[in-house]
């Protein structure tokens, strides 16, 4: 039996950067609330004409790079998004063909702010049973064309902002990499935190009165979503350790998707985990969804708070509802 590792991570945010002040120039918001309810600073927003797949593309590269691998060498892309370039083909066919990889599958996977975790999980499956030895694994968004920058939309918009990660796994020895994965979902409160348009489901997918009412613009019941993040994100990190034999103190590093501030701070204290093992950046990027982990993931390995031989948990809930784990022995 072996397993899979992360050999190589990259992140990549567009230039553009976009600060609490930009913000309140254009809605009802300030920096001071801004950073009290959700710890971010700043994000970074894309031009007009940029993807999901353009973001994804030069993270790949760095990953790559990282990893002293090129294109060709891939042999199968998952693609994390909530934001699709188009709403088909998926993102991922986009990556394969303008980062020059072999005709190899791309699959595109919609598990919105755990999607990373639960890619990450399908590549440990496929290296795990031996068909595969490089695969790509991005998370990327653009959210930044789906908010009401209006006061209307001022509760979701201050949150999300543009990015993505990427990582290249392949195969270890058992008993390190990536050691388990426990992915979750529950649909009962898909419309806690959802986008309404276009939608298969009504007939026309998207009307006029739609886009005056706002339904394309994400919507979400902020209360809910943090009285759920704080009971699904201690569950998914006890699962992992659980099934590991682990406890908190053996943890090196806890990479929370970067939901907010808050959460993630009421989380480490919920669990005893020390501040200085709880890796935030959300201050500077906002809220990146399937982006926000392998990001972490690249500046954590930089800022060298991930070594050999550390014990990492990343975590996530989101949008669903969905929420996953892995444990990891770097
Ligand atoms: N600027 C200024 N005022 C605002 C803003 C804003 N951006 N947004 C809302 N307000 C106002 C509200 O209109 C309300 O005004 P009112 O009292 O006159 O009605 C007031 O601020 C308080 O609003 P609440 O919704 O009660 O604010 P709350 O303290 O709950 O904070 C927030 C809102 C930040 C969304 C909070 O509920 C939260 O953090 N929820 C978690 C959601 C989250 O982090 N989601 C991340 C995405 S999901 C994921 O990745 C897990």
């Amino acid at each position: 039996m072996r397993n899979s590792r992360i050999i190589g991570a990259g992140m990549y945010v567009p230039p553009r950067v976009v600060t609490n002040d930009d913000l309140s120039k254009l809605m009802d918001t300030s920096d001071e609330w801004i950073v009290e309810r959700t710890g971010i600073k700043e994000r970074h927003y894309v031009e007009d004409g940029v993807g999901a797949s353009d973001l994804g593309v030069e993270a790949a590269k760095k990953a790559l790079e990282k990893a002293g691998l090129k294109p060709s060498d891939i042999d199968l892309i998952i693609f994390a998004t909530l934001a699709a370039d188009y709403m088909m083909p998926g993102s991922g066919v986009l990556l394969q063909h303008k980062l020059g990889c072999r005709n190899v599958a791309a699959i595109d996977v919609r598990g919105q702010c755990s999607g990373f975790i639960y890619s990450l999980s399908i590549a440990d499956q496929f290296i795990k049973t031996g068909m595969y030895e490089r695969i790509l694994v991005v998370g990327s968004e653009v959210h930044s064309g789906g908010l009401d920058l209006s006061t209307r939309g001022r509760d979701v918009s201050v949150i999300f902002g543009d990015g993505s990660g990427a990582v290249i796994v392949a195969p270890c020895d058992a008993g390190r990499g990536i050691l388990s994965t426990h992915l979750h979902s529950d649909g009962e409160h898909y419309d806690k935190l959802m986008g309404y348009a276009p939608a298969s489901c009504r007939l026309p997918r998207i009307t006029h009165q739609m886009l005056d009412e706002g339904l394309q613009f994400a919507k979400m019941d902020g209360k809910f979503i943090f009285r759920m993040a704080m009971d699904k994100f201690p569950a998914a990190i006890e699962e992992a350790l659980q099934a590991n034999g682990y406890t908190i103190n053996d943890l090196d590093l806890f990479i929370p998707h970067q939901a907010n501030l808050r959460i993630s701070n009421m989380v480490g204290k919920k669990m005893g985990i020390p501040d200085d093992k709880v890796f935030n950046n959300i201050q500077k990027y906002g809220n990146t969804t399937a982006g926000s982990i392998p990001i972490a993931i690249t500046e954590a390995l930089d800022q060298g708070k991930i070594k050999d031989g550390s014990l990492v948990c990343l975590a996530a809930f989101g949008s669903g509802l969905t929420w996953a784990s892995a444990l990891i022995r770097w």
